[in-house]
């Protein structure tokens, strides 16, 4: 076996070692399949990645942009102290709903804040209320306000603040400086931001796996 094949089945050779079942993510990603929504979340390995780098970064307040189901929320709560919180934004109303359930029953309920609608409406209101600076910023929504989301979670953001932005590589066509995708150019337009932005340190990592090509980009603020 080659290729996606094997990506895959590496990802489940380090997930089954490494991380092993655990209930409140096997029940989020079934409730999240059995309500219709996309496959779109984090692998566990990836998962598991963002709460160590949370962790890592002795994170108590948490920022993220893009929910879907709740899964990569489940990661990133847990990576929390008890005092801790996280505030993720999400768009849809169902995908929120099916969210809520999950974190509520993964007992992370006290912990997590859901707001719904489009994250450039939601994010000036957080500013408004005071609740940054955020310790960590998981950016994951749709690709083509990458840019603006960037811009937000710098922001909303304090010196030693990290900044993981997922989905940057496009299965390659990162590289494509013609690409009419919206997706790719709105990559485009956060990794130029990225670089120019005086008070960013970055890198962007490439992966394979169950998820296919892809990677992300991560950033501490200065
Ligand atoms: C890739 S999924 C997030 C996956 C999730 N972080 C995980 O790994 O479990 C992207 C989510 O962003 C949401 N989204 C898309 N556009 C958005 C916007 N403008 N504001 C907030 N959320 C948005 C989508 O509805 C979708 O649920």
């Amino acid at each position: 076996m080659t290729g996606r094949g094997k990506w895959s089945e590496v990802d489940s050779y380090f997930a089954r070692t490494l991380i092993g079942s655990d209930a409140a993510l096997d029940d989020a990603l079934a409730a999240n399949s059995a309500a219709g929504l996309q496959s779109i979340d984090v692998s566990a390995p990836q998962g598991k990645l963002i709460h160590l780098l949370a962790r890592m970064s002795g994170a108590r307040k948490a920022l993220e942009i893009g929910t879907l189901g709740g899964y990569s929320t489940i990661w990133l709560a847990r990576a929390l102290p008890d005092e801790g919180r996280l505030i993720t934004l999400e768009v849809s109303a169902r995908h929120a709903d099916v969210a809520r359930r999950n974190v509520d029953r993964a007992g992370l309920g006290d912990k997590v804040e859901i707001r719904t609608g489009a994250a450039l409406t939601t994010l000036p209101k957080i500013e408004a209320e005071g609740l940054g600076p955020f310790d960590f910023v998981f950016v994951d929504a749709d690709k083509t306000n990458n840019a603006a989301y960037l811009e937000w979670a710098v922001r909303l953001s304090r010196p030693g603040t990290t900044i993981f932005v997922d989905n940057v590589v496009r299965e390659g066509e990162v590289t494509d400086a013609a690409s009419r995708s919206p997706d790719v150019v709105g990559v485009r337009r956060m990794f130029e931001l990225m670089a120019r932005e005086p008070r960013l340190s970055a890198t962007a990592i490439q992966t394979v796996g169950a998820k296919g090509w892809d990677g992300f980009a991560l950033a501490i603020v200065s």
